[in-house]
């Protein structure tokens, strides 16, 4: 038995986050059904699933035991994970956690969805930005929702932002203090503003480093170089290509809403993802990825550059 009480979990969205959510919620346990728009994506991203955890066996082989996990550990957890794109197979969950498109309307219409088909359980959402208190508003009981922010690789990331809205129930905050637990993570608690703690303070950082290309003061590798001076492991400009830019412009878009101008995406992120170019996860962001070659910064980007 879990801590949390939790035995059977939802997760919506089987994108870069999901997907990873729903891997560490099957291998810490939890019967675990993940839902998506179609069978075609399901099926991609059960792939990208199980290679992550094929990734972990090698690595518990390589390390002799010291990180990883062993084969019998990720049979069990596959075992543990189904997909589905029927909505209704996750009204039987004790939680859902959703991690859809960075966007209000998108996410508040499949809370009302799952709520109007009586989904009665605990409701997480896994959003970068986004007032919980208002995407609670979409559900029965807003007591019994909560931000659960799981970092960027779900899988070996260990801190997770918890954020209560403005009617989070106690008894709902020690259970997600508790899940984070059982899923062996760390729970950061931050309050309810836009961006919370972490992404009020890497959004900017990042934009700025866009600007910092789109104005001509450094190359994209120069950006990238600088902070690995500070001693970060990915400049900012390749975290963006890892994060999504999508996701960039998303949130700076609800910082924006929120705080002011400052908080602005710069033109060119908001021109790369309008271009289609969303970072790794489409192969082309501020560089360009292909298999078995290192990444090469993306002529288009090169030409944007102020001169
Ligand atoms: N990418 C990151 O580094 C990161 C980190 C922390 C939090 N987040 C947050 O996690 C959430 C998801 O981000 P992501 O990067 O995984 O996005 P993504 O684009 O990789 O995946 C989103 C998934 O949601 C699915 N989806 C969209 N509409 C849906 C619907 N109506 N019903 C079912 N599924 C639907 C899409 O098909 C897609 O598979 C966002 O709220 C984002 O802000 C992202």
């Amino acid at each position: 038995m879990s801590t949390s009480g939790i035995s059977k979990i939802g997760v919506l969205g089987i994108g870069t986050m999901g997907s990873g959510i729903a891997q560490v919620s099957a291998q810490s346990g939890f019967e675990t059904i993940v839902a998506d728009v179609s069978d075609e994506v399901l099926e991609k991203g059960m792939a990208r699933i199980h290679k992550s955890l094929d990734k972990l066996v090698a690595s518990y082989e390589k390390t002799e035991g010291k990180r990883g996990i062993t084969k019998e550990h990720r049979d069990e957890a596959a075992g543990r994970l189904k997909s589905s794109a029927k909505m209704d197979d996750l009204l039987d969950r004790d939680i859902i956690i959703e991690a859809v498109f960075e966007d209000y309307d998108v996410k508040a219409k499949l809370i009302k969805e799952l709520d109007g088909k009586g989904f009665d359980g605990l409701f997480a959402s896994n959003t970068s930005s986004i007032s919980i208190t208002r995407l609670a508003n979409n559900y029965h009981d807003p007591a019994r929702f909560m931000g659960m922010h799981f970092m960027n690789p779900v899988p070996i990331q260990k801190g997770v932002e918890i954020i209560r809205g403005l009617l989070t129930g106690d008894e709902m905050y020690s259970t997600i203090v508790a899940l984070c637990g059982d899923m062996g993570k760390t729970p950061i608690p931050a309050e309810d503003k836009a961006g919370f703690g972490i992404n009020r303070m890497f959004i900017p950082f990042v934009n700025e480093a866009a600007r910092v290309v789109e104005e001509g003061i450094m190359s994209v590798e120069d950006a990238d170089k600088t902070t690995l001076c500070l001693g970060h492991r990915m400049g900012p400009i390749s975290t963006m290509d890892f994060v999504g830019l999508d996701i960039i412009v998303d949130v700076c878009n609800v910082l924006e809403a929120e705080f002011g101008s400052p908080y602005k995406a710069t033109a060119l992120l908001k021109r790369l993802v309008e271009a289609g170019y969303l970072g790794m996860k489409t192969g082309k962001g501020f560089y360009i990825y292909e298999k078995g070659k290192d990444p090469v910064v993306n002529p288009a980007v090169a030409r944007y550059r102020i001169k």
